[in-house]
């Protein structure tokens, strides 16, 4: 079970709702944030980072040490200005799994090779249903193979909308899916299945981009949240931008987010009748 009043609630993680109500297409959703708001961390900190401690590392090629010693001290020197105390990481590990062990989110770094925004390094522990080590050297455009429409929706603003990011610069964007695993690492495996509809998890991935001082390299972050049912039937507003969200799904991307349109009918009925009771 989630404990609840230690984590973020959505209107304290998200700027906005996560569930966009209108017709369906991959949007690239980027808002840019304060750098106070770049990492997000909540009263579970320790318990996810022990978690972390037990996850992946060596996901990174050759030559991407020093970016990522780079990164390393950014994060360190944001975590120091806000006081917040530094776990101790395992220097013996490569710099972007120490990354990793600083915070709650994951992070990718992204750095320019062959005039493509490429994965050379990644600390990711808690994916949701993808494998970062076979993204590993991957360009953008071909970690996003597997996601339906991403060409005709996106391509190719991703990849130029990263070229633009400048120093001073961070955004944020989200993603959310149902799953009824509360896990904060999701394999490619059905991993436990939630009887009770209140209890199944609106998962929202809360992702930044930002450029790494005195490098070519963006650092992109991914911080997981989830949220039983229950709490987003308590906000009125996202619990109707969700059933509308769910109902403009289209015939696309029901083979890639599988359990969200499987978990679908529950929680609409679950939702609608709640909003009837009203
Ligand atoms: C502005 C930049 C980006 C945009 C607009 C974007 C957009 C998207 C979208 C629309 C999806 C499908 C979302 C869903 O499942 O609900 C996705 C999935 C994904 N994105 Fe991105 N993305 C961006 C940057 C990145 C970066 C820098 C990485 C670096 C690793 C990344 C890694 C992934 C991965 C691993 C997936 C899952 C793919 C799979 O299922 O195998 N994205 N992205």
């Amino acid at each position: 079970m989630l404990n609840l009043e230690k984590r973020m609630k959505p209107r304290e993680a998200l700027e906005v709702s996560p569930f966009d109500t209108g017709v369906f297409t991959w949007k690239m959703n980027t808002r840019s944030i304060e750098e106070n708001e770049w990492l997000q961390i909540d009263n579970c900190r320790e318990e996810d980072l022990s978690l972390k401690n037990l996850g992946p590392v060596g996901n990174h090629l050759n030559g991407s040490e020093s970016t990522s010693l780079k990164l390393f001290q950014t994060i360190e020197s944001w975590l120091n200005k806000r006081s917040f105390t530094l776990p101790v990481v395992d220097n013996s590990l490569h710099p972007i799994d120490r990354c990793g062990r600083l915070m709650q989110e994951d992070v990718c770094l992204m750095e320019r090779i062959s005039e493509r925004w490429t994965l050379t390094a990644a600390s990711v522990c808690f994916p949701t249903h993808w494998d970062p080590f076979s993204k590993l050297g991957l360009p953008l455009d071909d970690i996003h193979e597997p996601v339906p429409r991403y060409e005709q929706d996106l391509i190719p603003r991703p990849g130029n909308f990263m070229d633009r990011i400048s120093d001073e610069m961070i955004v944020a964007r989200t993603g959310w899916s149902l799953t009824a695993c509360s896990d904060l690492a999701l394999g490619h495996e059905k991993q436990m299945v939630e009887e009770d509809p209140s209890e199944l998890i609106v998962r929202v991935e809360r992702q930044t981009l930002r450029r790494i001082p005195n490098s070519d390299a963006i650092a992109f972050t991914i911080r997981i949240h989830r949220w039983p049912l229950h709490v987003i039937r308590d906000d009125a507003d996202l619990a109707n931008d969700l059933l509308t969200s769910l109902k403009q799904l289209p015939d696309e991307i029901k083979t890639y987010k599988t359990e969200t349109v499987e978990l679908s009918p529950i929680v609409e009925n679950y939702l609608n009748n709640r909003i009837n009771q009203l």
